[in-house]
């Protein structure tokens, strides 16, 4: 399972369909989308006009995106407003600039936006080396998934009002939804208790101590979780 998997299966099962894609490259999953509401931030798209149409020939539904060639601070704080003054935000996904503090302000700009439904879709939470889960200054060669690790602990400790929790899938996948009323459900949906940081000490926490508790502070599933817990068809 991958993030388009877990995309469709939402926007498919759930109805989901306005979608904002923050990070887009060369738009690999942004242009398979099939919604007539989809928005793309990313300061360096790695696309030109003529892919852009290549890929509306193959999938309609891609000529009405809408493009911002930005930071997504700048997006949230120009832009944000007016894009989604009729319509709330119901599926994202958050990949833009892969360090702690960057994905925490994407993250929380996002919930302004989204409605109570909405889910949120992080990538890169489950770093697998030390190399790959540091900050991009510190990074030198091969797989890098960045810090993003330290947003979900983050969300968790500091955000009682969600839920979070991380696929071990595809990188580590991290949803991020809103609690609902009767959120305790059945054992086969239930979430691991949040582990308690203050934010001052999350930047300091090491891969090693990730090593060590992993399953307990990013409450990591196993991909088949990701159905169980939306109550959707495999
Ligand atoms: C890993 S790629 C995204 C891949 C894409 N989401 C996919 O699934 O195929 C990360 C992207 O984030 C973009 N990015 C870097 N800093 C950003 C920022 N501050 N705001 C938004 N996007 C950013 C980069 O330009 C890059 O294209």
């Amino acid at each position: 399972m991958n993030r388009l998997d877990v995309i469709q299966a939402l926007m498919r099962q759930k109805d989901l369909k306005n979608y904002l894609e923050i990070g887009v490259e060369n738009g690999h999953i942004f242009f398979r989308i099939k919604s007539s509401f989809k928005v793309a931030v990313d300061p360096n798209f790695m696309f030109d006009t003529s892919r852009r149409i290549g890929k509306t020939l193959i999938n309609p539904y891609n000529l009405t995106n809408q493009y911002f060639e930005k930071t997504s601070d700048d997006f949230f704080a120009q832009d944000a407003p007016s894009v989604f003054s009729q319509k709330k935000i119901q599926l994202a996904l958050v990949d833009g600039m892969h360090e702690y503090q960057f994905a925490l302000r994407d993250v929380e700009n996002t919930l302004n936006y989204m409605g109570n439904e909405g889910v949120i879709i992080m990538h890169d939470c489950n770093p697998q080396t030390q190399g790959a889960a540091g900050r991009f200054e510190d990074w030198e060669t091969g797989e890098w998934n960045g810090d993003v690790w330290k947003t979900v602990i983050h969300l968790r400790s500091q955000r009682p009002d969600l839920n979070v929790f991380v696929l071990d899938c595809d990188q580590g996948l991290g949803i991020v939804t809103r609690k609902q009323a009767g959120d305790a459900g059945p054992p086969s949906v239930a979430l691991e208790p949040a582990p308690v940081f203050a934010p001052a000490d999350i930047n300091a926490l090491t891969y090693d101590s990730l090593v060590k508790n992993r399953n307990k502070w990013l409450d990591l599933k196993p991909a088949s979780f990701f159905y169980d817990y939306f109550g959707l068809q495999k």
